[in-house]
């Protein structure tokens, strides 16, 4: 869902502090429940007005690069780390150095080295598949455990997947059968994958909404999505593939040009705090695990210190000419499939 929102100016929120400390434009690639904390928490603490516009990653990758000769964004938070890594590369975005990457995770602090500070990771997430336990019982599906067992006929237009062009997650499941596989085996695969699929929607948490609703049986999901959806009391349950599974690096970014530098640093600097994200996190029900160290992982939020998760190659899968070109190659192969 795209949203463009004054935050300020919603009634829900609590009255600024008196003298308003001017302004950020907060681009947030992540879903509008989890970008509506983080902008009204950042309020909340510093007094400066944030305006909220809300993309999935991929689209906000076209905006950036669209605004490049007359930036409108100050601060990009959120969303699948191969987009910022790719706006690093094409000098979208500045470096920066806050004292709180310390505090870090070690995969925050590496999306942060190896992009030279132009990103930082800010969450992670395992993906998987999500299934809605109801309506699989009542088809006589089994529930997937494998990427193998996508590609079974039973599950003919029975999976959703998000398109790879706009969604992050997608482009993640492009990228992690890729490595898994090898390109050659991983485009068979997803051409054959084409057959069981029923929709792309443009953002990646369209298809576990669409489990959780009964409107598809099976989705390929960030895992924490699925366990939010059940927390929530939809019949969801979710697989880490047994095969073994790619994961993303949820990202944050300085954009080039701001015109409230200032102020794009100073929400940086809150952002990777314990604090911001264990208020943020917890208002969104979000149970992702926070870059920050000092973050406790909720009750009910998969764990990827025990999941089976690949080496994912972020520079590779990162740089803008390869995430080119093999979308293009989607496109081209699968996208444009009948099925
Ligand atoms: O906010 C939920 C989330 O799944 C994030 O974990 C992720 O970074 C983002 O959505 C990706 O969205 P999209 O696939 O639409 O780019």
């Amino acid at each position: 869902m795209r949203r463009v929102l004054g935050l300020s100016a919603i009634a829900l929120l609590p009255a600024l502090p008196a003298a308003a400390q001017g302004q950020l434009n907060l681009y947030c690639a992540a879903t509008i429940e989890w970008c509506t904390p983080i902008a009204r928490g950042f309020e909340r603490e510093t007094g400066i007005r944030v305006t909220l516009n809300q993309k999935s990653t991929g689209e906000m990758l076209a905006q950036l690069r669209a605004e490049a000769r007359n930036p409108r964004g100050d601060v990009w938070w959120g969303g699948t780390g191969d987009p910022h890594v790719a706006a690093g590369e094409e000098g979208l975005t500045l470096p920066y150095e806050s004292p709180r990457i310390a505090e870090l995770h070690d995969w925050a602090q590496a999306q942060w080295r190896q992009t030279e500070g132009r990103t930082v990771g800010v969450y992670a997430s395992v993906l998987g598949f999500g299934f809605n336990t109801e309506l699989i019982a009542r088809r006589n599906l089994p529930a997937p455990r494998c990427w193998a067992d996508l590609v079974n006929p039973i599950y003919r237009g029975e999976i959703q997947m998000a398109n790879p062009n706009s969604s992050g997650t997608a482009y993640i499941v492009i990228a992690t059968l890729v490595q898994m596989m090898g390109e050659e085996p991983a485009f068979d695969y997803l051409k054959r994958l084409h057959g069981s699929i029923n929709a792309y929607p443009r953002s990646g948490t369209a298809p576990i909404t669409a489990v959780a609703r009964g409107e598809t049986a099976l989705s390929i999901s960030f895992v924490h999505n699925a366990a939010e959806e059940a927390a929530a009391g939809f019949p969801v349950g979710h697989a880490v593939p047994c095969e073994g599974t790619g994961y993303e690096i949820g990202s944050m970014s300085i954009i080039r040009g701001a015109r409230n530098l200032a102020n794009a640093q100073r929400f940086y600097h809150w952002a990777l705090s314990a604090e911001a994200q264990i208020t943020a996190s917890s208002e969104a029900k979000k149970l992702q695990t926070m870059a920050n160290r000092r973050v406790p992982l909720t009750d009910g939020a998969p764990n990827m210190a025990t999941a089976r998760i690949i080496d994912y190659d972020n520079a590779r899968f990162g740089a803008s000419a390869e995430r080119r070109r093999l979308l293009a190659r989607w496109d081209r192969e699968v996208g444009a499939l009948p099925r």
